[in-house]
C-alpha cells in the first residue's frame, strides 16, 4: 500500500491507499474469505418491523459490554407495510421488496436485549419522534460510559445533509428488561467540511456517515472512524500511479474510476467528553477503487490496529469488482500505514450464487462477525427471493497476522457480551 503525499500536503499523516492493484487481488468465493450461505428458511426476529445495521452496546476500547447481565443492540429499523396500499403490486400482494429497498429513508434507531446473546426482545425505539433533527436517523454506535449507565449514542442524522451527531441517555435494567432513559437532547458534532471531506454541494451522491468512537489503545486519546468520500468536486478526483498502484500490463486502463472516492474518516476529540472534534485527513483511501467504505471500525489486537470497512459490488470502480462484505486494513499504528489484510482487502464475502445474502458486517474484538440479511434466493436461478431484515448467522473468524480465516459458524444474531458491567 502506498501513499499519495500531494494530495493532502503538510497534515500530521499521510492517507494509506487502497490500490486497484491491490483490488485485482480480490477472490470471490474463497472458502476462508466467504461466509457460509445462508438458508432461505431462516428465522426473523421480528414480523412487524426491518432491521439491518445492527450496532453492540460497546465500552470506548471496543468491548461488546453487557450491563446487569442484559446483552443490548441497537439496530437501524424501519416499520414493514404489509397492507399499505402503496407497497400493494397489481395483483394486490404486498411487495416486500420494495418495501426494503425504500427503508433507508425511514430508518430510525432502535435497541433489543437479551440474557443470552441472541434471541433479541423488542426494546423500541431509543429516541421519541421529533428528537433527532432530521428525518433519518442512520447509523453510528452506543458507548456504555460508566457503571451508571450512562450512554452516548453517536449517529448520523440524514435528510436534509448528513450530520454526525451524539445523543446522551441512559440504560436501565431490572428483572424483567432493559429500558433506555433520556436521549432527549441531540447535539451536533460535525459534518463534511469540502477541504478533506466531500460535501453534498461537491457531490449528490456523496457519503458522510457511521461514526465509530474509540480510545486509542497506545496514546489514550478519543478518536472517531466515520464513512467519508475524498473532498474535490464530483468528476475532478485523479486515478494517478499511487492510487493504480502495481498492476500488470494492460491494466492500465481506470475507465470511469475517478467516480469512486470513498474514503475512512477520522477525527480527534479536543475535549475528555467527546464534545469538540476537529477532522484530520482520511486513514485511508479508495479513490478509482471503490465509492463506499462504509461503517468502519478497529478491532486492536496483537498490538496491531485492525481497520475494517463493509462495502459492495455495485460501488466499485470500472475494472475492478468484489463481493458485498467487509474489508479489511492492518496497521502497526493508528496512522498507518495500512496493508491489506489476505492481499486484496477482502475479509468476508458474500459467496457468488447468493451476491445479497448479508451485509453491514461489524466484527467484534472476540473474532464474531455479525450482519444481517438482505435477500436469499429461494429458486435454483436466483429470480425469486425471500427478503430479510433480520439478523443473520454470526461468523467466526480468525485474525492472523496480515491474514483472516473463517473458522465457525454460530446462531442467528450471536452476539455475546466480552464484559459485564454491573450498574450502580
Ligand atoms: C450500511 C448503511 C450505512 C448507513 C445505513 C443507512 O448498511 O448504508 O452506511 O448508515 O446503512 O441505512
Amino acid at each position: 500500500m502506498k501513499t499519495n503525499p500531494e494530495k493532502f500536503g503538510a497534515t500530521p499523516h499521510q492517507p494509506s491507499l487502497w490500490t486497484r492493484a491491490d483490488a485485482l487481488k480480490v477472490r470471490a468465493d474463497d472458502p476462508t474469505t466467504t461466509q457460509p450461505l445462508v438458508s432461505a428458511d431462516f428465522p426473523v426476529l421480528n414480523n412487524d418491523v426491518f432491521i439491518w445495521d445492527t450496532m453492540p452496546l460497546r465500552d470506548l476500547d471496543g468491548n461488546v459490554t453487557s450491563v446487569d447481565g442484559w446483552s443490548v443492540i441497537f439496530t437501524l429499523t424501519a416499520d414493514r407495510h404489509p397492507n399499505d396500499p402503496q407497497y400493494l403490486d397489481e395483483d394486490g400482494n404486498y411487495d416486500i421488496l420494495r418495501d426494503w429497498n425504500d427503508r433507508h429513508g425511514r430508518a430510525k434507531m432502535y435497541y433489543w436485549f437479551s440474557r443470552t446473546g441472541k434471541n433479541w426482545e423488542f426494546g423500541g425505539r431509543v429516541m421519541a419522534e421529533g428528537v433527532s433533527p432530521t428525518a433519518r436517523e442512520w447509523a453510528g454506535t452506543p458507548i456504555l460510559l460508566n457503571d451508571r449507565g450512562e450512554v452516548d449514542l453517536y449517529y448520523t442524522a440524514v435528510t436534509p445533509g448528513a450530520t454526525i451527531v451524539k445523543v446522551r441517555g441512559r440504560v436501565v435494567t431490572t428483572e424483567h428488561g432493559v429500558s433506555m432513559v433520556g436521549f432527549e437532547k441531540v447535539k451536533p458534532l460535525f459534518e463534511a467540511d469540502g477541504n478533506l471531506y466531500q460535501t453534498e454541494a461537491q457531490n449528490a451522491f456523496w457519503g458522510f456517515r457511521d461514526p465509530w468512537p474509540f480510545r486509542d489503545p497506545k496514546d489514550g486519546k478519543l478518536y472517531m472512524l466515520f464513512e467519508g468520500n475524498v473532498a474535490g468536486e464530483r468528476g475532478s478526483h485523479k486515478v494517478g500511479e499511487a492510487e493504480i498502484g502495481d498492476v500488470p500490463p494492460g491494466y492500465e486502463d481506470v475507465g470511469n474510476s475517478r467516480f469512486q472516492t470513498a474514503c475512512v474518516g477520522i477525527a480527534v476529540a479536543r475535549d475528555a467528553d467527546g464534545d469538540d472534534w476537529e477532522m484530520l485527513p482520511p486513514l485511508l483511501t479508495a479513490v478509482g477503487v471503490n465509492d463506499q467504505t462504509e461503517r468502519p471500525h478497529f478491532v486492536f489486537q496483537d498490538g496491531k490496529y485492525y481497520l475494517f470497512t463493509i462495502s459492495h459490488t455495485f460501488t466499485y470502480a470500472d475494472g475492478v469488482t468484489g463481493p458485498d462484505g467487509v474489508y479489511g486494513f492492518v496497521a502497526d499504528s493508528l496512522f498507518g500505514p495500512y496493508v491489506p489484510l489476505n492481499g486484496s482487502g477482502l475479509v468476508l464475502g458474500n459467496p457468488s450464487s447468493q451476491p445479497f445474502q448479508t451485509y453491514s458486517h461489524y466484527v467484534m474484538p472476540n473474532g464474531l462477525v455479525t450482519s444481517f440479511i438482505d435477500s436469499v434466493p429461494t429458486d435454483e436461478t436466483g429470480t425469486q427471493i425471500r427478503v430479510g431484515g433480520t439478523e443473520a448467522p454470526t461468523v467466526g473468524m480468525k485474525i492472523k497476522g496480515q491474514q483472516t480465516f473463517v473458522v465457525a459458524e454460530y446462531d442467528y444474531g450471536y452476539i455475546p457480551p466480552m464484559l459485564d458491567v454491573t450498574l450502580k
